[in-house]
């Protein structure tokens, strides 16, 4: 049994110890807005908040969560307004959205920590997250847009 806090909720799940917290998230909690892309840890499709600090669910087991604060995108705003997921709308970032989620969670630890980041900073965080939508660009710009709000907020 592993214990840990999913968007806010206890919740506790009784499967094996390496199970990747991605399917625990998935299959065990319903939760599908965290996608399976590679699942070698090399896309960014999955990535959660672990204790606030961006992770591939994908290559993390079950046993890593054991009493820790999990979010995913459906718990990061409860209104989906959070300053990453307004800019996202407002400059319509998405093309397939596979890839998205994964970089709106990347996108949100980061300015969490450090709402200056240079656009050599922006590029050098979000470079792990793939989109093969090739979207690059309005994802650029949105981490900009939200960067601004998150500095005046
Ligand atoms: S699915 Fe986890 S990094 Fe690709
Ligand atoms: S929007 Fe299609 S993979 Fe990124």
């Amino acid at each position: 049994m592993t214990t840990f806090k999913l968007n806010g909720r206890d919740v506790t799940i009784d499967a094996e110890d390496d199970t990747p917290l991605l399917w625990v998230i998935r299959d065990e909690a319903n939760l599908t807005g965290t996608k399976y892309g590679c699942g070698i840890g090399q896309c960014g499709a999955c990535t959660i908040h672990i204790n606030g600090e961006a992770r591939r669910s994908c290559i993390t087991p079950l046993a890593a969560a054991e009493g820790a604060e999990i979010t995913t995108i459906e718990g990061l705003d409860p209104a989906g307004e959070h300053p990453v997921q307004k800019a996202w709308q407002n400059l319509q970032v998405p093309q397939c959205g596979y890839c998205q989620s994964g970089q709106i969670m990347t996108a949100a630890a980061a300015l969490k920590q450090n709402p200056d980041m240079s656009d050599d900073d922006i590029d050098a965080i979000m470079t792990g997250n793939l989109c093969r939508c090739m979207t690059y660009n309005r994802i650029r710009a949105a981490v900009r847009e939200a960067a601004n709000t998150m500095r005046e907020g």
